[in-house]
């Protein structure tokens, strides 16, 4: 890193202004990124009292000399650019120079640093912005940054702090965050003495999420790979093209949040909020998961410094994308073709209590991580309107405390089922080996415990639940279906794909149905008009408030027809949906496909349970409905196994 200098006027009053120290996990993130653009391979985090009491951050990165670590607590005060011009492509985590004199000026603040080369390190205490001492100190190399007391001196400011476990949520949840997006660095994070955080450099993503989360998690999320796409640029004064690279994991639909707390966003290597990739995101997963449930996503968006603007919020957390539809549409598509090919599948609802284990207390634990009402620094909702806490962090600590794990997968469309109750995984097991007395495992029985949906293609109807659910065998496990949305996923793909096709079915009407409509109705319906045509209704003017349906998509049944209408002028209405004609169609497509699917409390053969079945096993995304529901549910072999105590 080259010479600190102080931004001329010019440029330092282009910088977004305004508060940099809101909490502790703001120092922490400065702190922590200026080590990272120290070009740290190790950072270790100490934190006492939720960082209220203490913050250490020590880094090995490439220190500082004397003169720059006293420069640094100038405002303005930045080796990281220097002109106009540099603001307009930044590529380091830090660029105002205001970060380090910002968190002087609130706290007690010890420095220590040694520059590679230098004979001596740089001890140098502030307390609240004012400069008490530097002297030359035996220093091995690297940074060391102390923070103690912090907002001792704006008694206003302290009061904002929450409890100590929220403020060390935020701080967990920000260390933790940062080192999924580094994962060739090692980072620790200690609080009050106990390790809550320790993972050692490695080269791929899935390692430190395996590291980090534990590998049940993994059985949860999509990986996305890496995907690239390049942007052609046919501009006057620019022409040539820029690449633009995604990768990361989101959630199986099975995994439904309640707030967007659980997106995490990483531009550049840079941890932010951003609406347009927010929008994105919920776009992917139109369709897949309610309209108001939210995924679980981690990504990593690169691109060409030019192509992002960082120097929009004071606290560097949001950022504008010189080309937000190509963004957009890049993340969107991106996402939702890796959840089509993954296919995945809900496993049954089955509670596992958490047990105390070695390793940290669960006890202990669980209060460490006790209200964690928002769990990222940049709190993407507003505190007190977010949802209840448990679902607040996207992980519930594991028995054992050293890792975490999805929470299950339940949420209130989730028939529940009562051989769920004796809960094989909860109840005692008996030490050692049972002996063998019932004869041996058939072979293979263990073999996949994969969780493709490609298993579909096997099932074999056993019979049916409260006639609404088909029970199935399967290689691996007892399978449950919703007949109802099995059978609305088949209508929905299908209307699709003659709709995409220019070709849907549709049957006339015998007598045409009139539909009496309210003046609100009626301008929808002149809108959308054409759309209720290519998706099978023929639908004309009859009289001033009045159409007549003379035809309508082949699927519904004459008594349905009025109410799908109804329904589809309603969805047009929502203004947030009027995203796109696609989007529409899909909405159309889904209400289509509701109405007209078999209902619960319906008896069904063998016969028709097999088609469904087959059908099902054919449809390019069977494991949720068009509104997001899960479709089948499956009590895998080795949970059959584990709950007789075979296994
Ligand atoms: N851990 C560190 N290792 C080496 N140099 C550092 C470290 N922390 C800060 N510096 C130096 O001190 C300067 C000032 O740091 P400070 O965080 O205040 O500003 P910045 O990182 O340049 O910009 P920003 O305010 O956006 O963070 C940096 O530009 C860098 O040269
Ligand atoms: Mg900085």
């Amino acid at each position: 890193m080259g010479r600190i200098r102080v931004l001329s006027d010019v440029v330092a009053n282009k910088i977004a202004a305004g508060e940099v120290v809101e909490r502790p996990a703001s120092v922490v993130k400065e702190l922590l990124e200026n080590a990272l653009d120290a070009g740290a391979s190790r950072v270790r985090i100490e934190v006492e009292a939720g960082g209220r009491r203490l913050i250490r951050l020590a880094d090995d990165g490439c220190g500082m000399m004397r003169d720059d670590a006293l420069l640094a607590f100038e405002r303005h005060a930045t080796s990281k650019l220097s002109d106009v011009k540099d603001l307009l492509s930044i590529a380091t985590l830090g660029f105002r120079g205001e970060a380090l004199p910002s968190v002087a000026s609130v706290s007690r603040l010890t420095l220590e640093t040694k520059a590679a080369g230098e004979a001596t390190g740089t001890k140098v205490e502030i307390a609240g912005g004012k400069m008490l001492r530097c002297d030359e100190t035996a220093w091995a190399g690297g940074t060391t940054v102390t923070v103690r007391d912090l907002f001792y001196n704006v008694p206003a400011r302290k009061k904002f702090l929450r409890s100590e476990q929220t403020e060390l949520a935020h701080i967990a949840s920000l260390a933790t965050h940062y080192s999924l997006a580094y994962p060739e660095k090692g980072f620790d994070l200690m609080h009050n003495g106990n390790e809550l955080l320790s993972v050692s450099p490695t080269g791929d993503l899935r390692d430190r999420v395996y590291q980090v989360f534990g590998s049940g998690v993994m059985e949860d999320l999509v990986d996305l790979g890496v995907i690239e796409r390049e942007f052609a640029i046919h501009e006057d004064d620019e022409s040539g093209s820029r690449r633009f690279a995604l990768r990361g994991f989101v959630s199986q639909p099975q995994i439904q949040k309640l707030n967007r707390n659980s997106i995490y966003l990483f531009v550049n290597g840079r941890l932010i909020r951003d609406r347009l990739l927010l929008h994105a995101i919920h776009a992917a997963y139109h369709n897949l998961i309610p309209p108001n449930a939210y995924p679980f996503a981690l990504l990593f968006l690169e691109c060409s410094p030019e192509e992002v603007d960082v120097n929009v919020h004071p606290s560097k957390t949001e950022v504008r994308f010189r080309r937000q539809s190509f963004v957009h549409d890049f993340a969107r598509d991106s996402i939702r073709e890796a959840l089509m090919a993954a296919r995945p599948i809900s496993s049954l609802p089955l509670g596992r209590t958490p047990q105390p284990a070695a390793g940290l207390p669960y006890s202990e634990f669980s209060q460490q991580m006790e209200g964690l009402e928002t769990p990222v620094l940049p709190a993407p909702e507003p505190e007190g309107a977010s949802a209840p806490r448990t679902d607040a962090w996207p992980w519930r600590p594991s028995p054992d405390g050293s890792e975490f794990a999805l929470r299950a997968p339940v949420n209130e469309h989730t028939p529940r089922f009562d051989f769920s109750d004796p809960l094989p995984a909860a109840s005692p097991r008996p030490a050692g080996r049972i002996p063998d007395t019932h004869g041996p495992l058939p072979p293979g029985l263990l073999a996949d415990p994969s969780t493709s949906l490609d298993t579909l293609r096997d099932l074999r109807p056993i019979g049916q639940l409260h006639e609404s659910f088909i029970v199935a065998a399967g290689r691996d496990g007892l399978w449950i279906i919703d007949q109802h949305v099995a059978h609305e996923r088949i209508l929905f793909e299908k209307v699709l794909r003659q709709i995409e096709a220019g070709a849907v079915e549709r049957q006339q009407m015998l007598l045409p149905i009139l539909i009496e409509l309210t003046a609100e109705q009626q301008v929808d319906y002149s809108r959308i008009a054409g759309d209720l045509e290519s998706v099978g209704f023929e639908i004309e003017p009859f009289g001033p408030r009045t159409v007549a349906v003379k035809a309508a998509p082949a699927d519904l049944s004459v008594g349905e027809v009025e109410k799908v209408v109804f329904e589809i002028l309603e969805t047009a209405d929502q203004p947030l949906r009027r995203v796109s004609v696609e989007e529409l169609r899909r909405d159309m497509a889904a209400s289509i496909a509701c109405r007209a699917a078999i209902k619960i409390n319906t008896p069904l053969d063998a016969r028709r349970m097999g088609w469904l079945l087959a059908e099902l096993a054919a449809t390019r995304f069977p494991m949720s409905c068009p509104h997001g529901r899960p479709i089948a549910l499956r009590y895998a072999t080795r949970e059959i196994l584990r709950g007789f105590h075979r296994i």
